[in-house]
């Protein structure tokens, strides 16, 4: 059997994200009510970089989304984006003064209204209804799948274009740093591809940051930059995607046996 591996030390990741991480999250302790689900997690990531969390259902992927949105309990630890502490701000300010976007791992589109309307909503926090108008226009210039359908009810799209439609409105307040849960999940292998076109579009030609939580791990640490493995709360391993997805344990666990 192989040995037992260290636990990445903060110091590997900070290394893996370069010199100033936009987002920093440094041994965060978090959860629901009383339930402690993260026990002392890192976190960082520099601009313009991609980060994959893969790990077993319940490990706790989608708390560390939470937790750096704004939805968890933080009972220790602290959550920095661009050099400002942000552990204790609301989500809309998070959203607001810090950049910060979120694309749940729950289908959140609203069937009823139109594919406009919800476009609109991603722009809720705007002051003036017209600059939510020219974002949203702006968005259906970069995704003509979009324009096409602005005025339908979002309830006729296919499952690839509700994800389109998802991502697009986390992008109404240009973001500068995108998380995402599990954006393949559900999607036929087509639109898989095409979620990831999008994602690497927003990275590389956009300069946006984006954390993922991907359960098709093979296809997260394809597109991503950076690799962590959660379980059970904390992290197990971390290093370059490429070099998880080349790690026979990871293979043998998350990838199917390679
Ligand atoms: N809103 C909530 N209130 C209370 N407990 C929660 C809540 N959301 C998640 N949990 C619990 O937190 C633990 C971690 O869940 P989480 O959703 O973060 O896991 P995950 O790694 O994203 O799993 P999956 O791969 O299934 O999405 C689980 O035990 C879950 O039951
Ligand atoms: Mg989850």
């Amino acid at each position: 059997m192989a040995a037992p591996r260290e636990r990445p030390d903060a110091a590997l990741l900070r290394q893996l994200a370069g010199d100033s991480p936009v987002l920093a999250v440094d041994s965060l302790v978090a959860g629901y009510g009383a339930m402690e689900i993260l026990h002392g997690v890192s976190l960082y990531v520099a601009r313009g970089q991609s980060l994959c969390l893969i790990g077993p259902n319940g490990a706790g992927k989608s708390t560390l989304l939470h937790a750096v949105y704004g939805f968890a309990r933080i009972h220790a630890g602290t959550i920095r984006l661009n050099g400002e502490d942000v552990t204790h701000l609301r989500p809309a300010q998070r959203l607001r003064r810090a950049g910060l976007a979120y694309v749940l791992q729950d289908s959140s589109v609203f069937p009823d209204m139109t594919v406009e309307e919800n476009l609109l909503m991603g722009g809720y926090l705007m002051r003036r209804r017209a600059d939510a108008r020219e974002a949203a226009a702006g968005i259906c210039s970069q995704y003509p799948a979009l324009a096409r359908r602005r005025g339908q009810r979002a309830s006729v799209l296919s499952g690839g274009e509700r994800r389109l439609l998802e991502i697009a409105r986390a992008l109404m307040m240009e973001p500068s740093v995108l998380l995402v849960d599990e954006p393949s999940i559900g999607l036929e292998p087509r639109f898989v591809g095409m979620v990831f076109e999008l994602l690497s579009e927003l990275q590389h030609a956009r300069g946006k940051t984006i954390v993922l939580v991907e359960q098709n791990a093979r296809k997260g640490l394809e597109f991503a930059d950076i690799g962590y493995v959660l379980v059970a709360g904390e992290l197990a391993m971390a290093g370059p995607a490429a070099e998880l997805r080349s790690d026979p344990e990871v293979g043998r666990v998350f990838l199917g046996g390679i």
